[in-house]
C-alpha cells in the first residue's frame, strides 16, 4: 500500500514516515506544499523526507495559487474569525488537500496522512476536504490515531537517528504561510503570559524607532493589483506588504479563540500583509459599496470566515457566498493610501472612479447640493413608528 503524507519538514511528520511505513507495512510518498512560508528551504525539506525513508518526495509550488485562489477570496470577504484572526491555517488546508489528492492519483496512493492532533481544527479541515474531493481515500493521522505525544516523537527520532534538529528547545507549534504565521503551545498556554519578542518572525517590534512607510494599494473589483503604481500578482502584493508592514510591526494578534472541537485555545498570530490589505479593502468598500449592500455583506463576511475556519471550504454555502461577494465587488476598484507605522496600518486617502462619495452632497461649505428642506419630513416619517409605540407605552403606564 502507498500512503501519501502531507509533509511539513517538522518533527511530527518526519517521525510519521518510518512509523507509518513499519506500522502499516506501506510505502510513504511525501508532499510538501510551498505556500510562501517565510524563510523555509523547500528543497531541504524535500530531501529530509527522503532521508527519513520516503520512497518519493515532492515539493509543490502553490504560492501563486494560494494567493490568487485562497488569500484573495478571504480578502474580498474581509475574513477575520472572531473579528481578529485572518484564517492563516484555515485557508491553507483545503489547498494542501487538493495537492495531496493529486499526488495520490499520480503515485497510486490509497491512503492519505496528516500530522494533526485530535483536538484541533486542522484535522477537520483536512478530512472535510478529503470527503469532498476524494471520499474513496482512507485517512490516517498518526498523532491522533496512535496517540503520539511530542516527547514520544522526539525519543523515536533520536532512537532512529532521524535528521531532525531536536526541537526540545523550541517549545512552539508553528504554522506559517504567505497569509501569516500562527504560534501556540509552550509558555503561551498560560494565557496570562505575554508573548516575548522571540515568538515573532514576520514582524518587528512595533515600538522600535523607525520612519513611517507610506503605501498606495490599487484594487480592481476587490483584487489587489498594484503597489505604488507597480502592477503585481496577488502573491507579489502580499509578499511585499508582509515585508513593509512587517517591518512596522503591523498585524500582531494575541487571541483566545473558540475551536470547532469546543475548546478555547490561545494563539499568537502575525499577519502583516493580510491585516494591511483587509484594512485597505474595507475602506475602499466604504467608499464604493452602496449602504444596504455593505450592511448585508458584513453578515456574509462573518459567516464566510466561520465556515472556512470550521473546515468547510469545499461546501455549497461557500460557493454561494462567493457568488454574492463577487457581485458585491463589482465596483470595489480604486486606490487606498496608508501609513504603516507603530504597529498600525492607517488609511489616509482614497480615490476611485466608482466612488459613491459625492463632494457636493457631503460638503458643509458653499457648493452644497443636498436639499436640507427634504430632511424634516423624512425624519418625521422615519421616527413615526417609535413615536406611536412610545405614546402607547406612556398611556398604559
Ligand atoms: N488556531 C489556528 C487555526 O485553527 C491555527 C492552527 C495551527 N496552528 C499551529 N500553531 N500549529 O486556524
Ligand atoms: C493541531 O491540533 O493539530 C493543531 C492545531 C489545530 O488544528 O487547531
Amino acid at each position: 500500500e502507498r500512503i501519501v503524507l502531507a509533509y511539513s519538514g517538522g518533527l511530527d511528520t518526519s517521525v510519521a514516515i518510518p512509523y507509518l511505513a513499519e506500522k502499516m507495512d506501506a510505502e510513504v510518498v511525501c508532499v510538501a506544499v510551498d505556500l510562501g512560508q517565510g524563510g523555509e528551504d523547500m528543497e531541504a525539506i524535500r530531501r529530509r523526507a527522503v532521508d527519513c525513508g520516503a520512497v518519493e518526495s515532492i515539493v509543490v509550488d502553490a504560492k501563486e495559487e494560494f494567493a490568487a485562489d485562497f488569500c484573495v477570496p478571504a480578502l474580498r470577504a474581509n475574513a477575520l474569525y472572531m473579528d481578529r484572526y485572518p484564517l492563516v491555517s484555515s485557508l491553507s488546508r483545503p489547498l494542501i488537500v487538493k495537492h495531496l489528492v493529486a499526488a495520490a492519483r499520480r503515485y497510486g496512493g490509497t491512503v492519505v496522512s496528516h500530522g494533526c492532533t485530535g483536538k484541533g481544527n486542522d484535522q477537520v479541515r483536512f478530512e472535510a476536504g478529503l470527503a469532498a474531493l476524494a471520499p474513496g481515500l482512507k485517512v490516517v493521522a498518526p498523532a491522533r490515531d496512535f496517540a503520539w505525544t511530542r516527547d514520544k516523537a522526539i525519543e523515536y527520532a533520536e532512537a532512529r537517528g532521524l535528521p531532525i534538529e531536536t526541537s526540545k528547545k523550541n517549545p512552539f507549534s508553528i504554522d506559517q504561510n504567505l497569509w501569516g504565521r500562527a504560534v501556540e503551545t509552550g509558555f503561551l498556554e498560560d494565557i496570562w503570559n505575554g508573548p516575548t519578542e522571540d515568538v515573532y518572525s514576520y514582524t518587528s517590534d512595533p515600538a522600535g524607532p523607525r520612519e513611517a512607510d507610506e503605501v498606495v494599494i490599487t484594487f480592481e473589483q476587490g483584487v489587489p493589483v498594484a503597489i505604488d503604481g507597480r502592477a503585481l500578482t496577488p502573491y507579489q502584493v502580499i509578499d511585499e506588504l508582509n515585508r513593509r508592514a512587517g517591518a512596522q510591526g503591523v498585524g500582531r494578534i494575541d487571541l483566545v479563540e473558540d475551536r470547532l472541537v469546543g475548546i478555547k485555545s490561545r494563539e499568537v498570530y502575525e499577519a502583516p500583509g493580510a491585516v494591511a490589505l483587509i484594512t485597505a479593502h474595507m475602506e475602499l468598500e466604504n467608499v464604493t459599496v452602496e449602504r444596504d449592500l455593505a450592511r448585508f455583506k458584513r453578515g456574509v463576511d462573518q459567516r464566510w470566515g466561520e465556515l472556512v475556519y470550521d473546515g468547510l471550504w469545499f461546501s455549497p454555502l461557500r460557493s454561494a457566498l462567493d457568488a454574492f461577494i463577487a457581485e458585491a465587488q463589482q465596483h470595489v476598484s480604486g486606490d487606498i493610501r496608508m501609513t504603516l507605522h507603530g504597529g498600525r496600518a492607517t488609511v489616509t486617502g482614497r480615490r476611485s472612479e466608482d466612488s459613491l462619495y459625492d463632494f457636493s452632497l457631503a460638503t458643509y461649505d458653499t457648493g452644497d447640493t443636498f436639499d436640507q428642506s427634504l430632511a424634516k419630513g423624512f425624519v418625521q416619517l422615519f421616527s413615526l413608528p417609535t413615536k406611536i409605540a412610545a405614546a402607547r407605552d406612556a398611556k398604559n403606564g
